[in-house]
């Protein structure tokens, strides 16, 4: 990190300037001064306390170039899949945490936060969960996931994902089938996020989901009815996850609404899986301008490093290209971020 260069004698009519500025700037945009500079992304995203983070997979670290970008950029990574229950629960009672520590244990040793993902999703589910058609057992199995992961990652993860994609696409505004659901009813959600906050009450707990960026979209008027019920019945919920997975027009006009008015219920927004088809300036500028203009957005995750580790194939939607160069869009990041 290092401060812009400048001379004593322009420094004050600057510093003048930069106060009328802060006094006309929302508060999270008045933490990060423009005359604040890092030199990367996450040493720039942290001069307004939020942190930028990428999705690693750790069949990747072996790649020095993808390590690299990963240890010099991002201030926070999520296991791209290694903390899914396919991954660390394939047979019922038998824990298989060997590739998600390999991601949580290289990041904290480099100072990184971790973001955990994910402990209750209907997909990359084993069959053995799928199949669990009994109520008591699957309350017995769901519970136990959670509390074993949670226990084993314990004062590690800064948010967990505790429920992902719940919710249905489409005009209902409800659940969508799964064995959590269809099993448990929908009462799953809040005996998930109460096991969560007993397991580790140091974690953020956060429900993330996709299409609920656009504020009058029958699912975000779902997911916002849900947290609005959960604050007011004292469900325990710290945090929505928007993943921002968005075409090649970036954001919707309505995004910034939709993360103040969660960010009103009492809740963080994170931006949690973002990328961006075609990755145009103005479509990350706009998505990143929209976090830094809500105090409560409190931090952002691309998903993935370069355009090739991406899930999006041929759609070049991250912010380093497949040599590991910085794109347009990087730059464009760091100056909303209030960067060089
Ligand atoms: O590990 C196996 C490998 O052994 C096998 O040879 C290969 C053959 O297909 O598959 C590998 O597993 C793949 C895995 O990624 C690891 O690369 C799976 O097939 C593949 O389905 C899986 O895709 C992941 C996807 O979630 C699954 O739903 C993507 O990498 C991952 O980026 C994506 O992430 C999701 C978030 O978790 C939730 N939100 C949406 C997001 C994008 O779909």
């Amino acid at each position: 990190m290092r401060s812009s260069p400048r001379s004593g004698r322009r420094r004050l009519p600057a510093l003048a300037l930069l106060a009328a500025a802060v006094l006309a700037l929302p508060q999270a945009a008045a933490a990060a001064p423009a005359t604040a500079q890092a030199d990367t992304l996450g040493a720039q995203a942290a001069l307004s306390g939020r942190y930028f983070g990428a999705a690693v997979a750790a069949g990747r670290l072996g790649d020095s170039t993808y390590a690299g970008i990963v240890d010099r950029e991002f201030s926070s990574v999520t296991a791209e899949n290694e903390m899914k229950w396919d991954t660390l629960e394939p047979s019922r009672g038998s824990f298989n945490f060997g590739p998600g520590d390999r991601i949580a244990d290289r990041a904290l040793a480099r100072g990184q936060k971790v973001r955990g993902h994910t402990l209750v999703w209907h997909s990359q589910l084993p069959g053995w969960v799928n199949s669990t058609r009994d109520a008591n057992t699957l309350r017995t199995v769901m519970n136990n996931h959670i509390t074993t992961v949670m226990n084993h990652y314990r004062g590690k993860i800064h948010s967990w994902d505790v429920v992902n994609e719940a919710f249905a696409d489409g005009g209902s505004g409800g659940l969508r089938g799964s064995v959590f659901r269809d099993v448990l009813g929908d009462g799953f959600l809040e005996e998930a996020f109460r096991t969560a906050r007993q397991a580790d009450p140091s974690a953020k707990l956060c429900y993330n989901d996709y299409n609920i960026e656009n504020w009058t979209d029958a699912k975000t008027q779902g997911v916002y009815r849900m947290v609005r019920d959960f604050k007011a019945r004292g469900v325990p919920i710290d945090c929505v996850g928007l993943q921002s997975h968005f075409g090649t027009g970036g954001p919707p006009a309505s995004f910034q609404t939709t993360i103040s008015s969660f960010a009103a219920l009492g809740v963080d927004v994170q931006l949690t899986e973002l990328d961006i088809e075609g990755a145009s300036q103005a479509a990350y500028s706009s998505a990143v301008r929209a976090c830094m203009n809500v105090a409560r957005c409190t931090g952002i995750t691309v998903w993935g490093v370069r355009d090739s580790d991406s899930w999006r194939t041929g759609q070049n939607p991250l912010l380093f290209d497949n040599g590991g160069n910085k794109k347009p869009a990087y730059h464009s990041v760091m100056s909303v971020l209030g960067g060089a």
